[in-house]
This record gives structure tokens, sequence and C-alpha cells, in this order.
């Protein structure tokens, strides 16, 4: 008797935990995207193509492990902020943050980008998914302020013109 109680309260611990993994790996998916880091090489193109400067304020939509806004300020020297929506890689990219000494130029948040207020960037960098930018286009075009740019990897916005394409990396640029 004793002995299915403890079956049944570890079963039960084991499925907890198996759910609980399933909802932190497809919730990203399920509010935009999954986790998939863009190389260096790429993120270096992004912010250059944006023409990033000191004066910039990037902000990265989902912003994984923090390389583009870790890179934006260490590289080209501007003010960033990432949003990230997965706690694992808010507190990782945190850490990093704090450890390369950037804690005055990079802010990172927890939540939902949909729901924050992004209307201070100069300079948004996405990487998500061709319905997250779907979903994403009003937000920028109601709160973005005109000229800001808007740097794209891999997906991008059916209705607006990018004013730069690198096609060989699948980068677009498009100025709001
Ligand atoms: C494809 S990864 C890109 C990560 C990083 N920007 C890069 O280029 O290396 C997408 C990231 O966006 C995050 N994400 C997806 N939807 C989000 C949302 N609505 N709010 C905040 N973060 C989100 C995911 O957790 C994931 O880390």
């Amino acid at each position: 008797m004793y002995l299915d109680q403890g079956i049944i309260f570890i079963l039960l611990i084991f499925i907890s935990i198996m759910i609980f993994i399933l909802l932190w790996v497809i919730w990203s998916d399920l509010i935009g995207a999954g986790f998939e880091p863009t190389s260096r090489r790429r993120v270096i193109k992004m912010l250059t193509m944006a023409g990033v400067n000191s004066d910039d304020l990037v902000y990265d939509l989902g912003s994984g492990d923090g390389r583009i806004v870790i890179e934006a300020a260490r590289k080209f020297k501007a003010q960033s902020v990432g949003i990230e929506a997965d706690p694992i890689r808010y507190i990782w990219s945190q850490m990093m943050v704090v450890l390369l000494g950037l804690r005055r130029r990079v802010s990172i948040l927890w939540g939902n980008f949909f729901w924050k207020d992004i209307s201070k960037a100069t300079v948004v960098t996405l990487f998500l998914s061709q319905k997250a930018n779907y979903k994403l286009q009003k937000k920028l075009e109601l709160e973005l302020q005109p000229g800001t740019r808007v740097v794209s990897y891999f997906w991008t916005f059916t209705s607006w013109d990018p004013v730069m394409v690198d096609e060989e990396e699948h980068i677009y640029m498009y100025i709001i």
C-alpha cells in the first residue's frame, strides 16, 4: 500500500517536471519564436547594415542569450535593451552583461515584448518567425519614431519595402 502511494507520488512529480519542461520549451514558440542564436558574423552584419553608432538605442526583441545587445554595446558603443521571455536565457544574458562590465550600456528585460514599450528605440533587431513579424508590424508602426531602423534576420515584413537587403545572409533592413 505504502509502496503504491510512493510510486504514484514519484510518478506525479515526474509528470509535473515533464509538463514544466514541455511548457518552458514551447512557450517561446507560442508567443513568438523558439531560441536559435544568430551567428556572430550575422550579428555584426545586421548592426553594420543599420549603421549603429554611439547615439543609438538598440532594442533586440527576443534577445536570447543577449549576443546582439552585447555586441551593439561592445563593438558599436550603442546603448541597448534586450527583451526576453525565457527566464533561463534572461538570467544567462543578465549574467553575461554583468561579467562583461556592460551594465551601464545594456539592459535586459524579462517578459513578452508585445507588452513592452519600445518607443525609445532608434534601431530594432529581430530574429523571430514570419508569424511573429506579421503580428509585430502594427506595434512597430504605432510605437516607433519615424526614421527608426528595423533589421530582421531571415524573416521579412511582407507589406514593407526593405531599404537594404543582404540576399546572401537573408538580412532585411527597413526604415519606419
Ligand atoms: C530565434 S531566437 C533569437 C535570439 C537572438 N535575438 C539572436 O538573434 O541570437 C528568438 C528568441 O526570442 C524569444 N522570444 C520569442 N517570442 C518572444 C516574446 N513574445 N517576447 C520575448 N521574447 C520572445 C525566444 O525565447 C528566443 O530566445
